[in-house]
């Protein structure tokens, strides 16, 4: 399968060079041809063998080098592709492009293209944060230039923190959709996400609620709204802005959700991040409750929330043809799935692991484990934005496949 579209694919210095190769791949996959260019740093850590062999292509690395002038001229090499895309791109390409500076192949192909560039920084935590860098990446920006990532986490020099390079499945998305902005394969497509916590009253100023980020189901929101699909996000109380693209229902507790969901239907798609509460208080209390000097501690009484994803997967017509639910496990993660899935009766459980050493629950990165009717798939690690894309490229697969 060719798309016909090419990238130019720039290689720097950085141990996420490794990524770089998967990234070929990934395009490949979509019928995109690539050619890379390797700076000296680049040759460090992956070898222009590899990278030659994965874009079937000869790797181009030496400014110099007569034969590629002859074949085809630094100019001609940054302007036969759609896109140009550095990634890894380091602090040094970063500042070479922000001066113009023009001294290996890299840096004179990027001053001498008027192509777009999509650059993926990976540096060292305080490389990326340092006011250089920062105001580099603001003239770039201000330039025209696409940034994608870098990624908050673990880093390769022991620190943690923002300058990972973003994952290969996210930048081959950026890749594809900046190549073709018009290609949606969700369009046509409705979908219910439902996102944070619930906040259930216990009296006109107390509630019972968890601590939910709404992280990844805001997330999955804009990623399917991005991939064209028409979107109700139903979303208790966060601090995650509302997706753009996106029909946001505002509730706060179970019951609301439930309803605001029931109103998003029909839909193809369900999805359910939300972390509902199981239990709300069975009798509000109309008037705040007091302490009154000595009388005893009030006994809450409580009762059964509705279980959204429960409830839309046993709908009888109206049941969304993928209906998708988390199941949020600290211990044997994949058979607790398994079961759930069952029990749920949904089609996908989306299990991740939140034993509270994880970080996952507020936090950015989640390990997936996508349990679907044939079995468990195990993700890597990724930022919740990139378990998003993924997912939604991995609905985008179900429904053409
Ligand atoms: O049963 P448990 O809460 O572990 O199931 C988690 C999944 O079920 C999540 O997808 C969650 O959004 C959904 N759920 C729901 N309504 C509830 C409880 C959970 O939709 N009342």
């Amino acid at each position: 399968m060719s798309s016909g579209k090419r990238v130019l694919l720039i290689v720097g210095g950085g141990i996420a060079a490794y990524k770089a190769l998967e990234l070929v791949r990934l395009l490949r996959k979509r019928g995109i041809s690539v050619r890379a260019v390797l700076t000296k740093a680049g040759e460090e850590f992956v070898t222009p063998l590899s990278l030659s062999a994965l874009t079937e292509d000869k790797v181009y690395t030496d400014l110099f080098s007569l034969t590629d002038e002859a074949e085809m001229g630094h100019i001609q090499l940054s302007r036969s592709a759609d896109l140009i895309v550095v990634a890894p791109a380091t602090a040094d390409l970063l500042a070479k492009m922000r001066a113009g500076l023009a001294g290996d192949l890299a840096s004179t192909l990027l001053l001498a293209t008027d192509t777009p560039v999509l650059a993926a920084p990976a540096m060292n935590v305080r490389m990326w944060t340092h006011a250089a860098t920062q105001e580099n990446v603001k003239v770039l920006a201000e330039r025209g230039i696409s940034f994608i990532g870098p990624d908050e986490g673990d880093m390769a020099c022991g620190e943690f923190g923002p300058g990972r390079m973003a994952e290969p499945t996210a930048i081959a998305e950026a890749v594809a959709a900046q190549l073709d902005p018009a290609a949606k394969p969700l369009a046509g497509k409705r979908a219910v996400v439902t996102s944070g916590p619930t906040y259930e009253p216990i009296d006109p100023v107390r509630y019972i609620a968890n601590r939910s980020s709404g992280k990844q189901g805001h997330a999955i929101a804009a990623a399917l709204a991005a991939a064209g699909a028409e979107v109700t996000l139903v979303t208790g109380p966060t601090r995650e802005p509302d997706p753009a693209g996106v029909t946001v229902r505002h509730i706060e507790t179970a019951r609301q959700m439930l309803a605001g969901v029931e109103a998003a239907l029909p839909a193809d798609i369900a999805i359910f991040a939300a972390a509902v509460a199981d239990w709300r208080v069975a009798e509000e209390a109309p008037q705040k409750l007091k302490k009154n000097g000595s009388r005893e501690i009030p006994a809450l009484s409580m009762t059964e929330n509705p279980d959204i994803l429960k409830t839309v997967s046993g709908l009888d017509g109206k049941r969304p043809a993928l209906v998708i639910g988390f199941a949020a496990e600290t211990e044997n993660v994949i058979p607790h799935a398994t079961e759930k899935r069952a029990r749920k009766g949904c089609d996908w459980i989306m299990a991740n692991d939140v034993s509270p050493a994880t970080g996952t629950f507020g936090g950015d990165a989640n390990t997936i484990h996508l349990i679907t009717g044939d079995g468990a798939e195990d993700w890597p690690t990724l930022t919740k934005k990139e378990v998003a894309v993924k997912l939604a490229a991995r609905i985008t697969e179900h429904f053409t496949a």
